[in-house]
């Protein structure tokens, strides 16, 4: 595994940027998995930056993102359709049609779970899938006690999760407490995994998904077993890993 931890969060953002726009360009139909929360925000502002600066060219991309709430519309402006929209989507080259974000409206939740993850497949997989991390080590939703073998399905959200994410929703009145979640399994199937990190109070969650044991109460830590995982964290992020000697690892 290789870890790289940076001085800031812009450093952060630029080395996942970096490592995403290679994919980008290394193929010809690169398929992304996308994150949401605040982290990743930096690093879709360096893409963006990218495509403006540079030319990278999204117009063959086509993106899966990890979530969604259960029983948000994709135009309301709390749901994570509405969050890439904004935050990614209307400032790049990318084909609509092309960015795929799981229905949590949908009739039949069950069977949106298997079209999603049959979609995936059948485009061959994800090459590149980028993770932010919860307080409590989950990976997408998928919350500590998540099967490690899981698929995309419906997840009810943990006391810890609703409480990191209930800021987001204080106009609203209401948070869901349920999300659809490509499963841990799910993620371990894409071709290279990029978790990034920022902030002290990431390092517990940090410190147990790499150097603690693999164990469904840390979802992050099954990236143990990931062939191509790489984690790209703040100095402060890594606060608490014991190794010293990851610094040297890029
Ligand atoms: C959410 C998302 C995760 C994300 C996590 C951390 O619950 N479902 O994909 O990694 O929170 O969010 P943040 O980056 O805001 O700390």
């Amino acid at each position: 595994m290789k870890v790289i931890i940076t001085d800031s969060v812009d450093e952060m953002a630029r080395e996942a940027a970096g490592r995403i726009a290679a994919v980008i360009k290394e193929k010809p139909n690169p398929v992304l998995g996308l994150a949401t929360g605040s982290t990743p925000i930096p690093v879709y502002n360096e893409l963006i930056k990218l495509h403006k600066d540079e030319g990278l060219d999204f117009s063959t991309v086509i993106t899966f993102n990890l979530d969604e709430y259960v029983g948000l519309a994709p135009d309301d402006k709390h749901s994570y359709h509405y969050f890439m929209k904004e935050n990614f989507f209307r400032h790049i080259n990318i084909n609509e049609k092309n960015t795929h974000v799981p229905d949590g409206t949908a009739s039949d939740l069950e069977a949106e779970c298997s079209r999603y993850e049959n979609m995936i497949d059948d485009v061959g997989g994800i090459d590149m899938q980028l993770l932010g991390i919860g307080h409590n080590g989950h990976i997408g939703f998928n919350e500590p006690g998540s099967s490690l073998a899981s698929l995309t399905r419906v997840k009810n959200l943990s006391e810890d999760t609703i409480e990191a994410n209930k800021q987001y929703f204080k106009d609203l009145g209401w948070m869901p407490n349920k999300a659809i979640t490509m499963g841990i399994g799910s993620i371990m199937k894409a071709e290279k995994v990029l978790l990034i990190a920022q902030g002290k109070n990431k390092a517990d969650a940090i410190a147990s998904a790499l150097e603690g044991p693999v164990l469904s109460m840390v979802p992050a830590s099954v990236l143990q077993q990931h062939r191509f995982a790489t984690y790209v964290i703040t100095r402060e992020a890594a606060l608490k890993l014991k190794l010293s000697y990851y610094d040297d690892t890029e």
